[in-house]
């Protein structure tokens, strides 16, 4: 109670004048008051702006990262269709820039003659289940994919090579020199080091480098490079990571793998991906047009024909069940609606479908 009788009798002392002038007095400090809060909230803002543009580069990085990966397929025996050894070597080089310039992920090279079924009886899973062409073009798409110092170590001389160092290099991001500064490099585990807990990898520079663990010599690895706080180059150190980790931290295009597969059919059931792929996408001239969007996805999987079509693959496959191969996809699509030339070949398909599905397949999963 004590407050209020307080106030009541302040009120009776003051006198109306000084009581008006004490009024205006507040309401100029209120007002005054008032100013200084909304030039500090301000002030406030600014500085919550400044901090926001100062986040933001942090977590475009952080989105800079790619979760999903893209496959290719296509048949190995379109190299039967080249004339010469030289323009053989070249087909595959084009296939392979087709796939850098594109991120692909996996190139499956799939034999259109061969079938399930027939593998099932006899499935040795050895190279000599494939034929010729399709081992010629999976070995020069690995050679190409190969950053150059590896090459000694995994692609000793080979007649399917015999063209490959004259064909145009994938210059993929992965292919470092030796005095370029990188996160990641890819590398060969070396000979075992006596006594040591970790196994020294050649990565690319002056020396191999010792990373975290022990490893089987002869293995190709990615490693994430760590530098001594010292900055000395010599006492580098690594990690092994997956290969797919420059992809998905920093969205670093991180080459491809190569798979064989012994038919068409072969192309879907031994997917890599614990998940398989939940995307199905195949070509032709007979498809429809390409959509402005597609769904999301985690695995996308493109596949071409060679010179008579997905048709050939269905054909030969017993194992595959439908009458047209548009039944095996999601999306069955003509890719280059109002084509000039009666046919577009398989390897000039690649660019031209991969250009066209790019827009469609960056949007879908953002
Ligand atoms: C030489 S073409 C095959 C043409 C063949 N006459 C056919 O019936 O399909 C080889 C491959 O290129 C791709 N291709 C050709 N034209 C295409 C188009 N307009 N749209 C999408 N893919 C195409 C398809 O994958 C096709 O199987």
């Amino acid at each position: 109670m004590g407050p209020i009788k307080a106030q009541a009798s302040y009120k009776k002392e003051v006198p109306t004048e000084t009581w008006l002038e004490w009024k205006k007095e507040k309401k100029a400090r209120k007002a005054k008051k008032r100013e200084k809060l909304l030039s500090e909230l301000d002030k406030q803002k600014e500085a919550a702006s400044e901090i926001s543009t100062e986040i933001e580069p942090t977590s475009q990085e952080e989105s800079k990262g790619r979760s999903w990966t893209l496959s290719i397929a296509l048949p190995g025996n379109i190299l039967d269709n080249a004339q010469t050894p030289e323009l053989r070597s070249a087909l595959a080089g084009q296939i392979a820039r087709a796939a850098a310039i594109f991120n692909v992920d996996e190139i499956v090279v799939f034999n259109e003659h061969g079938s399930l079924d027939k593998d099932k009886d006899n499935n040795s899973g050895l190279d000599e289940d494939l034929p010729p062409s399709c081992l010629q073009l999976s070995r020069i798409l690995q050679y190409l994919e190969c950053p150059q110092y590896l090459r000694k170590y995994f692609f000793p001389i080979h007649q399917d090579l015999r063209h490959a160092g004259l064909l145009n290099p994938l210059d993929a991001p992965n292919h470092y020199r030796r005095d370029d500064k990188a996160k990641f490099r890819e590398g060969y585990v070396t000979e075992k080091v006596k006594k040591s807990a970790h196994s020294m990898v050649d990565v690319g520079l002056q020396r191999p480098i010792p990373v975290d663990t022990q490893l089987t010599p002869g293995l190709r690895v990615t490693v994430e490079i760590e530098e001594h706080p010292s900055g000395d180059m010599k006492k580098l150190q690594g990690r092994v990571v997956p290969p797919s980790t420059p992809v998905k931290q920093e969205g670093t295009y991180w080459g491809y793998s190569v798979r064989c597969a012994p038919s068409l059919g072969a192309v879907f059931t031994q997917c890599p991906y614990d998940e398989g792929y939940d995307l199905l996408v195949g070509t032709s001239e007979r498809g429809d047009p390409v959509p402005k969007c597609l769904p999301s996805f985690k695995h996308i999987l493109v596949t071409f024909g060679g010179l008579r079509g997905l048709e050939l693959g269905l054909e030969s496959d017993e194992s595959l069940k439908v009458d047209d191969p548009s039944m095996l996809f999601d999306f069955y699509l003509n890719t280059c609606p109002g084509q000039g030339s009666r046919t577009i070949r398989t390897e000039e398909a690649l660019l031209v479908t991969l250009a066209a599905l790019q827009p469609a397949i960056n949007s879908a999963n953002f």
